[in-house]
């Protein structure tokens, strides 16, 4: 064999090695269950309470149930007290758990001290840092989001800049997020939920199934598959701007905007 051979071979070989270490990585993702096991007293185990911030809808509300119905009391935290009480009493009704909830605006800077006065003494398991918000539910650049530099609303003048807010709520607030794709909640209008598009209840189901899987989850097998082609893209052509104009405009039209 001379030594142009040789080095195809190697190639070849490092190529089957490299692809079929992913295509292992991947087939583990198809069965949580057994690949990453968690005993029934998982959550339990680690103490008494949940938190979930941006509890009161959406993926959050889903996490909350999901927890209490695995044996876990729940502390909700959001921005408007109604939808709080409304859910903690679905929840304490549904799963007889005991639930807790806190008043907090993420985008304000001042509200940590409150948050903590309120769960001392709680022995918490689990952290589920779920709060965010979209700038404008038409998908845009960040930067090129309608009125970024103004008050959220004239009644606002003399609050934080929506792009303050935006900012306190998406990034200071932020340690860990799960990371999935479309979820129908109201955050995405509700689009109607198929294959790719989960149900909040759905998502929150399997996403609580790869927590063993390591620190970051797409949290559902399809969601996985797409993050896994998404990366395949090189980042030039994922961050031109001709692929970003086409998968907004792709989203737009998802929206119906
Ligand atoms: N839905 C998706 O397809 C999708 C995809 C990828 C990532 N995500 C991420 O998943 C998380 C949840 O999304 P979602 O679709 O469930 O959102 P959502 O339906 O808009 O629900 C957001 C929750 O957060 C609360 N909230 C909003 N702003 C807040 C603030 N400033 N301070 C405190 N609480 C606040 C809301 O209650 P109040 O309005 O009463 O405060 C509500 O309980 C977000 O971080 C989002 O970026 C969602």
């Amino acid at each position: 064999m001379d030594l142009m051979e040789l080095f195809f071979v190697c190639l070849g070989a490092a190529v089957v090695v490299f692809y079929g270490v992913k295509m292992v990585r991947f087939a583990k993702m198809l069965y949580p269950r057994v690949c990453f096991p968690q005993p029934d007293s998982f959550f339990t185990s680690m103490g008494e309470w949940a938190v979930v911030t941006g509890g009161s809808d959406g993926i959050g509300k889903a996490y909350a149930f999901e927890l209490a119905g695995r044996g876990l009391n729940v502390v909700i935290l959001s921005r408007t007290k109604d939808k709080l009480d409304r859910v903690a009493l679905e929840i304490g009704e549904t799963t007889g758990q005991k639930v807790k909830v806190i008043v907090a605006d993420f985008t304000e800077d001042d509200m940590y001290e409150h948050i903590e006065e309120n769960l001392k003494g709680l022995n918490i398991s689990v952290l589920v840092n779920n709060v965010g918000i979209l700038p404008s539910h038409i998908p845009c650049k960040f930067l090129q989001t309608k009125d970024l530099e103004q008050p959220p609303s004239p009644r606002d003048a003399f609050c934080f800049l929506r792009i303050t807010k935006v900012i306190n709520c998406n990034v200071k607030a932020l340690v860990k997020a799960v990371a999935p794709f479309g979820v129908s909640t109201p955050m995405t209008g509700y689009q109607k939920s198929n294959m790719v598009t989960l149900t909040a209840e759905d998502f929150v189901r399997t996403s609580l199934e790869y927590l063993q899987a390591g620190d970051k989850t797409y949290g559902s097998i399809c969601h996985t598959v797409l993050g896994w082609m998404v990366q395949a893209v090189p980042q030039q052509i994922l961050h031109s701007e001709t692929m970003q104009d086409s998968l907004l405009e792709y989203v737009k039209k998802r929206v119906g905007t």
